[in-house]
């Protein structure tokens, strides 16, 4: 059997989606998940773009010992400098650089021919090559390009030292089968091909980003790039679960597989979906709530009486915890549960922390079964985000309160410690209570920034639930994500405005 190479763009193509974005914490949490999956490369992020990118690209690449880290950068040599700057410790690193091949990304936004373009790619991999041994070359906009065209331009980065070549569906144009004999074209059609490792990056502009990757795998591609629950630019990316359990499920007749651990997919798409704040829709394949429910009657007597009547795989393959139904987050531990029983289900989760981290979940634990009768997997989960993947605190909630009623405007009052252990006190009125305490904290910390998204839901179902909010702040165009854990659902706001206002004051400082 063929094993497909799994390169995961999660922390670059996924990041970089409108409201996906994470902090420096939270990126490297998620790339220590991705590399205990086993995905063969990880591409960290675009280190040109922007400060944080390229801090972000040089501490994973420190971290991560098992998977080949890439960074990307256009076929510039600024780029390639600060790509190589943020790689130069990975125990594996990859430059991975792109220009466009197709007639209308030519023309219109490179301005360039196509003897430029050739040209250009070329010298940049022979420039990048000077670093780094692993280059990958990609042709953007590959699928909108002429065949004949890119094949050159791969024949000639291959003999400039390319290790990988990508044809990506940039814009999720191709259709199934189109794409998939492109790919035995390019395989058929370019001298030295075979030398190296060809791979795709689909785009799911129109829902075929997957279909495309395993047309593309079955006509000779080696290596797929996709995210976790398929965030990315537009429509998104090919999702890695689907493709992973695509190819594990029916490797009978694709005749290929990956080295993934599949019992650790749903604890990597639950973190993902946590720290982008990007929910997962409930009928979404593989991770989505309800993608192993059976509801109808007949489905589930057949389910009863031999599960593969309505099941082509089992909910513990991709890492569902035993006794986890998705919708009724069956109770697992109470108040009387204790060190042994709570570190148990954290094992059956995947969830893995260290012993500082686990103090300090066991004792949220302990004072929330004080406020609720039981806790289940959500609210674990939960907890364990409120105490990992999270910047340091500039600024510490001490105590809140808010007035508000039918009859009069709200007023808030807020008191916070800052790290240096110094308290300030501020209160505002508002247009109910959330806007006056924001008002309020935005007073003590001296900025307003806007607020671009609010989300609050519940974890559980029943009226003791934990609300858990999502927002999403910006200042000068930069955005940052913030969530809180609460039985109060004000307290839970508060949390989440505060830790978004404190990963801008770590990025910002
Ligand atoms: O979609 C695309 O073409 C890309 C390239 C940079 C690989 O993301
Ligand atoms: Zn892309």
């Amino acid at each position: 059997m063929r094993i497909i190479k799994i390169f995961d763009t999660t922390l670059r193509d996924g990041e970089q989606a409108p409201g996906c974005s994470m902090n420096l914490q939270e990126k490297i949490e998620v790339a220590k998940r991705l590399e205990k999956l086993g995905v063969d490369i990880i591409e960290a992020g675009f280190p040109v773009s922007s400060p944080g990118d390229l801090e972000a690209v040089k501490v994973i690449s420190s971290i991560v010992k098992n998977c080949t880290v890439a960074a990307l950068c256009r076929c510039l040599e600024k780029d390639i400098n600060a790509g190589w700057e943020a790689l130069s410790n990975a125990v594996s690193p990859r430059i991975h650089v792109f220009l466009a091949t197709s007639p209308l990304h030519m023309e219109y936004k490179l301005k360039m021919t196509e003897e430029q373009v050739l040209e250009q790619a070329v010298s940049c991999v022979k420039y990048a090559k000077e670093f780094c041994n692993d280059i990958e070359f990609s042709a953007e906009d590959a699928s909108r390009s002429d065949p004949k065209f890119v094949c050159k331009v791969f024949e000639e980065v291959i003999k400039a030292g390319a290790l990988t070549v990508n044809f990506p569906d940039t814009v999720g144009y191709a259709m199934p089968q189109e794409f998939g004999e492109r790919i035995r074209y390019v395989k058929e059609n370019t001298k030295g091909i075979e030398k190296v490792c060809l791979s795709v990056h689909c785009h799911n502009d129109l829902g075929l980003a997957v279909a495309n990757s395993i047309a593309a795998i079955v006509n000779g591609a080696d290596q797929v790039e996709c995210t976790i629950n398929g965030i990315g630019e537009r429509a998104g990316n090919a999702s890695l679960e689907e493709l992973v359990m695509g190819l594990k499920v029916r490797g009978d007749y694709i005749n290929a597989d990956t080295k993934i651990d599949t019992t650790k997919i749903y604890s990597v798409s639950r973190l993902v979906s946590q720290v982008t704040g990007v929910k997962i829709q409930p009928n979404k394949a593989i991770v989505g709530e309800n993608a192993f429910a059976h509801e109808a009657g007949i489905h589930q007597h057949g389910v009863l009486t031999n599960r593969q009547t309505y099941e082509i795989m089992t909910p513990q393959s991709i890492g569902i915890p035993k006794g986890m139904l998705f919708s009724s987050n069956s109770l697992v531990l109470g108040k009387h549960s204790g060190r042994h029983a709570f570190e148990e289900r954290l094992k059956e989760l995947n969830i893995t922390i260290d012993n500082e981290t686990f103090e300090k979940v066991f004792e949220g634990f302990k004072n929330l079964t004080d406020k609720k009768k039981t806790v289940n997997d959500r609210d674990i989960e939960a907890l364990v985000m409120d105490n990992t993947a999270s910047v340091p605190e500039t600024w510490k909630l001490v105590h809140w309160s808010v007035n508000t009623g039918s009859a009069a405007c709200a007023k808030g009052d807020i008191r916070l410690q800052n790290k240096e252990g110094v308290f300030s006190s501020a209160n505002a009125m508002g247009d109910g209570p959330l806007d006056a305490i924001f008002k309020a904290i935005n007073q003590i910390v001296g900025k307003e920034p806007e607020l671009e998204l609010y989300d609050l839901g519940a974890i559980t179902g029943g009226s003791s639930s934990q609300g858990e909010t999502i927002v999403k702040i910006s200042l000068n165009g930069r955005r940052w994500n913030g969530r809180g854990v609460s039985t109060d659902v004000i307290e839970s706001s508060i949390k989440a405005y505060l830790s978004a206002i404190n990963a801008m004051e770590f990025e910002l400082k």
